[in-house]
């Protein structure tokens, strides 16, 4: 079957009290509407439709940049869900196969319960997909069923108090051939409690034509639909439950799943060790056999086999570690390759540098890598020691088995094998320090007697 998929996306979400357009908002540090697209696209829709509204064009360019061919459209005025749907007809005016209608503020739908709606069109002209409430709750539609079949949505604030006691309710997905949709769609009124457009009036609107509905079911944890922060607190709490659980069946180790931070993108190898508090950002691999220590911060980068990373440590975008590296405690890398078998150890910032094979980096070295208007990069060989305290000033660069004596601010290239030193003569004067302690001891007393 060839299908498109319409996300709605428009809403302005006003409980979220928020300049961001709702569906922008993150989970796992990236956009609701990514998630519910990517669920999407696992059906290889002919065509993405997403309705904007609220924030459109920033709607538009995420949108775009997960998908590049997903078609945009605007729904100037937010006059209820089937008002929403409407606007993608043009897009789909030579259209042919079916709609999957899906919520760019539902996140969590398994493609799975998407691909069960579509194989129930085979039976009914239209599927909705439904859920259980657990706690009968005033918000969604309560489905209103007759054995397999659908005879009506009735919004909450329409119900009566009998039909609000229904637990099954509305998720809003939906799949249909899309010129039956448009047709319904087409019928839709909008006098009820809202004065809205109620996508939902189509069941109804079909049953009256002769048309067959059903509504499937899926879990309540799927059809999640963020509305406050609140909601997207638990969604995220949600995610971050099921991608733990994830990585452990992996055969990741995790000391403490609940405090380790996933992002939707987060990529880790089995019997890599991971301590408590760890937060991935976007954008990170770590392969087999690492060991990601307590409180480290990681985004944008690539962790090697049998490299050890942190406790305390901070992995930058651009850092690329390669196996059995060290990034110990309070280190900062940002656009650094470190090769195999390196280590940075303690205290120190390695920005926009490389370091080569076997390289031992010593406490508080720092690339001075900007000079207050451009980048620079520090380039650091192999088997190098880099004294602690080091100041690399780049663009800079240390041969091959070079070594920088502690202290040290390099200004200039260290050919290979050469020794770098560049720090003031120490001077030691024989009984000053006596001296000192006694005159400073003899001022304090003299001011306590004051007192
Ligand atoms: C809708 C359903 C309800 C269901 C619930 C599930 C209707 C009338 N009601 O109610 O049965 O239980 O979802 O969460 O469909 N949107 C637009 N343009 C609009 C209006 C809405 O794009 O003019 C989008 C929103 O951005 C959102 C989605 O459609 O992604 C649902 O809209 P929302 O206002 O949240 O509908 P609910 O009142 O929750
Ligand atoms: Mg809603």
């Amino acid at each position: 079957m060839t299908i498109a998929l319409v996300i709605l996306a428009a809403g302005k979400g006003t409980r979220m009290n928020s300049d961001t357009p709702k569906v922008l908002h993150p989970i796992a540090q990236t956009p609701m509407l990514v998630h519910a697209m990517r669920a999407g696209a696992v059906l290889s829709p002919e065509r993405t439709v997403i309705v904007t509204g609220h924030g459109s064009e920033e709607v538009a360019r995420a949108a775009t940049s997960e998908d590049e061919a997903a078609q945009i459209v605007v729904q100037k005025e937010q006059l209820g869900t089937a008002h929403a749907v409407a606007q993608a007809r043009d897009a789909l005016a030579d259209f042919d196969g079916d709609v999957i209608i899906l919520y760019g503020d539902t996140p969590f739908i398994d493609p799975r319960t998407l691909e069960r709606m579509i194989e129930a069109r085979a039976s009914f002209d239209l599927v909705m997909l439904g859920f259980d409430i657990a706690e009968v709750q005033p918000r969604y539609g309560r489905l209103i069923m007759d054995g397999e079949k659908l005879v009506e949505i009735v919004e909450y604030k329409d119900a009566t108090e009998e039909q609000r006691a229904i637990r099954f309710t509305n998720s809003g997905l939906l799949a249909c051939n899309t010129k039956v949709l448009f047709e319904l769609i087409d019928a839709v009124g909008n006098d009820n409690a809202s004065g809205e457009y109620y996508l939902t009036e189509i069941v109804a609107l079909a049953n009256a034509r002769g048309l067959s509905a059903t509504a499937i079911k899926c879990d309540e944890a799927e059809t999640l639909g963020v509305d406050s922060r609140a909601d997207l607190a638990a969604a995220d709490a949600e995610f971050q439950t099921r991608a733990r659980n994830e990585l452990l069946a992996l055969g990741v180790t995790l000391m403490a799943p609940e405090t380790v931070y996933l992002s939707a993108d987060t990529i880790v190898g089995r019997d890599t060790v991971i301590e408590p508090n760890v937060v991935f950002g976007p954008g990170v691999t770590v392969e087999s056999g690492a060991t990601i220590r307590a409180f480290s911060h990681l985004e944008g980068c690539h962790v090697s086999r049998g490299a050890i990373v942190g406790p305390y440590a901070r992995l930058r975008p651009g850092t690329e570690l390669a196996e059995n590296t060290r990034i110990g405690n309070f280190v900062e890398t940002k656009n650094a390759q470190i090769a195999e078998g390196a280590k940075v150890n303690h205290l120190s910032y390695v920005g926009d540098a490389s370091v080569g094979a076997s390289t031992n980096i010593g406490a508080g070295t720092i690339t001075c890598n900007y000079d207050g208007v451009m980048k620079h990069q520090t380039t650091i060989g192999e088997n190098v020691f880099i004294g602690s305290n080091t100041m690399l000033v780049a663009p800079v660069s240390v041969g091959d088995g070079a070594m920088t004596a502690t202290g040290t601010v390099v200004t200039r290239d260290v050919e290979p094998d050469a020794l770098a030193v560049a720090r003031a003569k120490q001077d030691n004067k024989p009984g000053y320090a006596r001296k000192l302690f006694e005159m400073l001891k003899a001022k304090k007393a003299r001011r306590n007697k004051g007192a």
